[in-house]
């Protein structure tokens, strides 16, 4: 994406947000999660579209007209449902004092800041959600995310993302030396790719970073998603095992502004 320019982009705010909203409503009887994933409009969102879109117009045939004519209200509402990449990058100064510094520490417990560069979307709204409303404890984090508004978030989204995509490609032979891992990859690899809600990558993320990840889901920390049941079993030897598998694949990037 383009530098962005240090003009004032104010007048230039879209609106965003409660097309998403409006359609997952309209898709929850089926219980599926489509609207996420249709946001941001990149090359692996199109994918999950018919992943997840066939099997209901498959299953469901006498819904194939209206699930159709939703996707393409949700395609056609892709480019107003996105935050101001420039806007984003102007809130997003501070973040760079921690994420955009290679190897910058967080200080008790010490562990690496997580690299955001290429991190999927879905999975730092929910993060930036749970740091605001204070489901995810961090002192520090939460003071970031405390004051942001919902545009905010949006925007600041349009300029993470701007960085790129990055995906977990493990697959199942590659991480067969390391057993515990075998569960992982169903969601955090190539395997799934169509998961839904979208696990965050792991691929290339700090392996000191991870493992503190899994000890908070393991203790109850981080509560309130999938992760307590898959953490709940790895020793300490394990999530060291899996983090360093992870933490040597390409993937996530420091921000590199
Ligand atoms: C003082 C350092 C610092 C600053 C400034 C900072 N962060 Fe963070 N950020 C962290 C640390 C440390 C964590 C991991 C916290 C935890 O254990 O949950 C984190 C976690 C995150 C996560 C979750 C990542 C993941 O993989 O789960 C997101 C998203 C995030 N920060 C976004 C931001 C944004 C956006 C800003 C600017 C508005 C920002 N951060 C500013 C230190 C910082
Ligand atoms: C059913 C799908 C699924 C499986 C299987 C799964 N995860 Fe997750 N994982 C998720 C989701 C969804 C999240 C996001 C949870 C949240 O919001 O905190 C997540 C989050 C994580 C995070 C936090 C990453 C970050 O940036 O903060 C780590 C680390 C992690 N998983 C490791 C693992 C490991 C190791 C295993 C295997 C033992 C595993 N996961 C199995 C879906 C899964």
């Amino acid at each position: 994406m383009a530098r962005a320019s240090s003009e004032p982009s104010a007048g230039r705010r879209r609106p965003q947000k409660r097309l998403r909203a409006g359609f997952r409503m309209e898709i929850a009887g089926d219980s599926y999660y489509h609207s996420a994933l249709l946001e941001t409009g990149t090359r692996r969102h199109h994918c999950r579209v018919r992943n997840h879109v066939r099997p209901i117009m498959n299953t469901h045939t006498n819904f194939r007209r209206g699930a159709a004519a939703l996707l393409l209200v949700m395609i056609s509402g892709m480019a107003l449902a996105q935050g101001d990449a420039e806007t984003g990058r102007e809130l997003g100064y501070t973040c760079l004092g921690c994420h955009g510094i290679e190897g910058q520490r967080n200080a008790y417990p010490s562990f690496r800041v997580p690299r955001l560069g290429g991190q999927n979307r879905e999975y730092l709204e929910v993060a930036l959600n749970a740091y605001r409303a204070g489901t995810r404890p961090h002192p520090t984090m939460q003071a970031q995310a405390g004051s942001l508004t919902d545009d905010n978030i949006a925007d600041l989204l349009a300029w993470l993302t701007s960085f790129g995509e990055a995906e977990d490609t493990a697959t199942a032979e590659q991480v067969a030396g390391v057993e515990a891992a075998q569960i992982c990859v169903t969601c955090h690899g190539a395997d799934g790719a169509a998961v839904q809600p979208a696990p965050p990558v792991l691929a290339g993320q700090h392996a000191d970073y991870l493992v503190h990840a899994l000890r908070q889901y393991k203790d109850g920390t981080r509560s309130g998603n999938v992760m307590a049941a898959f953490a709940a079993n790895l020793s300490a030897a394990d999530m060291e095992l899996i983090a360093s598998f992870y933490a040597a694949q390409e993937g996530v990037t420091t921000l590199n502004e």
